[in-house]
């Protein structure tokens, strides 16, 4: 059984590039696709490499020809689950130089031809609790220099996806955006730069990376759940890495054993009466949050345990294997708690992650952690998991006790971790490179 059984998939500008390689990949995975265009003729060669689609000239910036090709599909095929918005077109000029002619037609292609067929599609799509993806851009995100109409379209694409989101939030119908940035097609083979361009304007963007291939982007069509529930104005930008937000404390370093023995300490108690079993508040141990504050701030300040806490087995291994498969490993951490410590907090931070060869790319001190973009988000505090996913974003929950009343995904350790972090990688398309089996870990990566 394939993915889309089932399914009828209607894309705008299927003859080509993207939408190509969209329509070989669906009818791949069992859809029985339309293809909408103004080639003809490239509409037909995608037809025969994907084994057959249902073709139909179709101009997106006519609203009559939207509506009446979508009304076509739904007669022919019974139903619409996915419509795909990737027709688009790209012009580079220097702004004196844009036409009334050329900015309508950028326009009327790139942002009414997207909502004439949202339009045309969404009374369907409402039927089937289908998806509406639209082809969004780099573009539509940040300021590129010499294609103003092209990234206002865009950019325009992108909170359209977000109001329409919005408006069907209660029904079943999903609609995203994806955002690639430049990809190996005709659009970018065929685009003509205007003379006299300054290149430094561009340098910034333009990245060392090589261009995706288009087949590249329609992996990221995983996007497309083919059952409910799924995410819904959402509008990833392709060109990214998997970014993985890493908590520290409870998750890469044992908080709870490093502040017992503090605690013990100061209150002149034995270990064993705190028992490791804990709630977040620390209530098993007698502590009131003002007695939790002091004894923190002693064990920041004068104990050093960010220094010296010990590392949850096997964190650092399956970090390293994760970053080397391609991972984005930004740490995210809270130790700023407390007032007047920050240089020993931050100081001891970065020297026990060097101590513990833990490795990653970015860490930020901050406390709203939702405030930092990452694809997944690693963390065992309740308040954390619950305040990252009221605002949309995918957690695992390291396992602690005090966090046993939130649903999962749910990591009992970190080879758990690795496993559900590479599922969510590649359930959001990203095509990570793990490890073959049997090779070393690169040398002096960690401690003996
Ligand atoms: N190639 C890139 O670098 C890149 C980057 C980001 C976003 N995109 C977006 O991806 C989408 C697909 O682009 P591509 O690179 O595959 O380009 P492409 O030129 O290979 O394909 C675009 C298709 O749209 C069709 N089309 C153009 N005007 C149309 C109209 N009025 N009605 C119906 N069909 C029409 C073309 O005939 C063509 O088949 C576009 O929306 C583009 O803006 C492309």
């Amino acid at each position: 059984m394939e993915r889309f059984d089932g399914r009828v998939v209607a894309l705008t500008g299927a003859a080509s590039g993207v939408g190509r390689a969209t329509a070989i990949r669906l009818a791949g995975e069992g859809a029985r696709v339309a293809g909408l265009d103004i080639d003809e003729p490239g509409l037909a060669e995608t037809a025969e490499l994907a084994g057959g689609m249902a073709t139909i000239r179709c101009d997106v910036a006519r609203r009559d020809d939207c509506h009446a090709a979508i009304e076509q599909v739904v007669a022919d095929h019974g139903r619409l689950d996915v419509f795909g918005n990737i027709a688009g077109i790209a012009r580079s000029h220097h702004v004196p130089d844009v036409t009334e002619q050329d900015w309508d037609r950028m326009v009327a292609v790139n942002l009414s031809g997207v909502f004439w067929c949202a339009q045309a599609a969404i009374p369907h799509l409402l039927a089937t609790e289908g998806v509406l993806l639209n082809i969004a851009s780099n573009a539509g995100l940040i300021g590129q220099a010499y294609t103003v109409p092209y990234c206002a379209t865009k950019g325009a694409v992108v909170n359209m996806t977000r109001a329409l989101a919005m408006e069907y939030a209660k029904t079943g119908l999903r609609v995203n955006a994806i955002a690639p940035g430049g990809v190996q097609t005709p659009l970018v083979a065929n685009y003509q730069m205007p003379d006299d361009v300054d290149y430094t304007l561009m340098a910034g963007y333009m990245g060392f990376r090589a261009m995706s291939q288009p087949e590249d982007i329609d992996g990221r069509l995983r996007l497309v759940p083919t059952t409910a529930p799924g995410p819904a104005g959402t509008v990833p930008d392709v060109d990214h890495p998997y970014v993985l937000g890493v908590d520290l404390d409870g998750v890469c370093g044992d908080y709870t054993t490093a502040f017992r023995t503090v605690a013990a300490t100061e209150l002149g108690v034995d270990e064993d009466r705190l028992p490791l079993e804990r709630s977040w508040d620390f209530r098993e141990w007698g502590l009131t949050p003002e007695e939790y504050e002091r004894i923190h701030l002693l064990a920041v300040a004068e104990h050093r345990i960010l220094r010296t806490m010990p590392v949850i087995d096997g964190a650092a291994e399956a970090l390293w294997r994760l970053s080397d498969a391609g991972v984005w490993l930004r740490i995210i951490t809270h130790r700023l708690y407390v007032n007047w410590s920050h240089a020993i907090a931050i100081a001891d931070t970065v020297e026990w992650l060097d101590h513990h060869r833990i490795p990653y790319r970015d860490i930020c001190f901050l406390g709203t952690k939702p405030e930092v973009e990452a694809d997944l988000y690693l963390d065992d505090g309740p308040h954390n998991v619950e305040a990252l996913r009221a605002t949309g974003n995918r957690v695992v929950v390291f396992e602690a006790p005090y966090n046993r009343h939130l649903p999962g995904p749910r990591a009992l350790d970190w080879s758990e971790c690795e496993h559900l972090i590479l599922v969510d990688a590649a359930e959001q398309g990203f095509s990570l490179q793990t490890q073959l089996p049997g090779l070393e870990p690169g040398t002096n990566r960690l401690p003996n």
